[in-house]
């Protein structure tokens, strides 16, 4: 059957692509391989972070103002997958901290960038911390409030797959290959397809290990409110609380390794859960739930690649740490792209051009 758009990849990215899509009145499939290990799928094992303050890094000024409107969507998203499901949106904010004084020294440069370019970040000294905070370890020496909010991945795929199908999108159990591509009978393919997206389409998407916990508070409540991000002795480590009804998890994450291999290492688990402890000190009696290991789409330049291939190829991938953050912006303006054929202002710096001969691979 012909279709108006064939969405290559069954995560957050490929079903807000094709939800959106089908709310503006086109024919959508999604073609959803099942992965053999499911729990492995960047969507699930993703914390659902919610940070363009706090990832707000130098020279990547570009990507910033994507991650910034992002997030300023992100709250009517929610409201309107609220009828598929709760997405787990939470707005108590993060707290950036930094445990000794070398640690301090690093992060407060960062901070001093973030804070120069207008964004919500209040740095506050360790009393201030703790009195917003009562779990943070006391050595804690100071931090910073980054408007930085989070939801949870694993309940939006399962929202998001709900609203697709209520707006009539079709799934297809099906993996494919490049030349399979070619063949779908789809005006326009869009490949939202993770790690996938490389052999589908050529370009440089690779795969970077992350290495994530799941704990469970014994009393099922985490035992604090903000996501905490942190440097702890040089280590780097996140602890994204969830709401009450979650069973008191916690996600404590994140390794980043250029590697394929699906392993949870002891070695990892040691320094993040060290790291965590350090910071909040009550997670030591928290449960071991879950060891998952998944894969970010990295890409040369950390952006992710949004915007035409070709006449009919759409690639919309590459998200590496910012997957379910980007997840309103991208599917809005790939929606808009494949409905009107112009490309949106907002993403016209991630185009796959900026790979393909003549691309430079560069921006500022
Ligand atoms: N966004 C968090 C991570 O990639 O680990």
């Amino acid at each position: 059957m012909t279709v108006d758009v064939a969405v290559v990849g069954g995560g957050v990215i490929g079903f807000a692509v094709a939800w959106r899509c089908a709310q503006r009145g086109l024919s959508v499939t999604v073609f959803d391989h099942q992965p053999a290990a499911p729990e492995q799928r960047a969507s699930q094992v993703a914390a659902g972070m919610l940070g363009p303050v706090s990832e707000a890094y130098f020279g990547e000024a570009d990507l910033t103002a994507l991650l910034v409107a992002s997030a300023a969507q992100w709250a009517g998203f929610a409201t309107e997958l609220a009828p598929f499901g709760d997405v787990g949106y939470r707005t108590d904010g993060t707290l950036v901290v930094a445990l000794t004084a070398d640690d301090h020294a690093e992060a407060a440069r960062l901070w001093t960038y973030q804070e120069s370019l207008g964004l919500p970040m209040t740095v506050l000294g360790a009393a201030a911390l703790r009195e917003r905070e009562p779990a943070l370890h006391p050595r804690v020496r100071g931090g910073a409030l980054a408007g930085d909010y989070q939801a949870d991945p694993r309940r939006l795929l399962r929202a998001l797959r709900a609203a697709a199908a209520a707006a009539g999108v079709r799934v297809v159990d099906r993996r494919l290959s490049a030349p399979e591509l070619s063949e779908l009978d789809a005006a326009t393919v869009v490949v939202a397809a993770g790690c996938g997206s490389a052999a589908l389409t050529g370009l440089p998407v690779r795969p970077v290990k992350g290495q994530v916990l799941r704990l469970r508070a014994p009393d099922g409540e985490p035992g604090f409110r903000h996501v905490i991000r942190g440097w702890a002795d040089g280590r780097r480590v996140y602890l994204v609380p969830r709401t009450a009804g979650s069973g008191g998890e916690v996600v404590v994450g994140a390794t980043e390794e250029e590697l394929t291999d699906a392993v949870p290492t002891a070695g990892a688990t040691l320094e993040l859960l060290r790291a965590a402890v350090d910071l909040v000190p009550s997670v030591a009696e928290h449960a071991v739930a879950e060891l998952c290991v998944g894969h970010r789409p990295g890409t040369p330049d950390n952006a992710p690649i949004l915007g035409r291939l070709s006449d009919r190829l759409v690639v919309a991938t590459g998200h590496y740490r910012h997957g379910i953050l980007l997840a309103p912006v991208t599917a809005d303006t790939i929606a808009e792209l494949v409905a009107t054929g112009e490309t949106p202002e907002l993403i016209a710096p991630f185009t796959p051009a900026r790979f393909r001969a003549g691309g430079d691979g560069a921006r500022s």
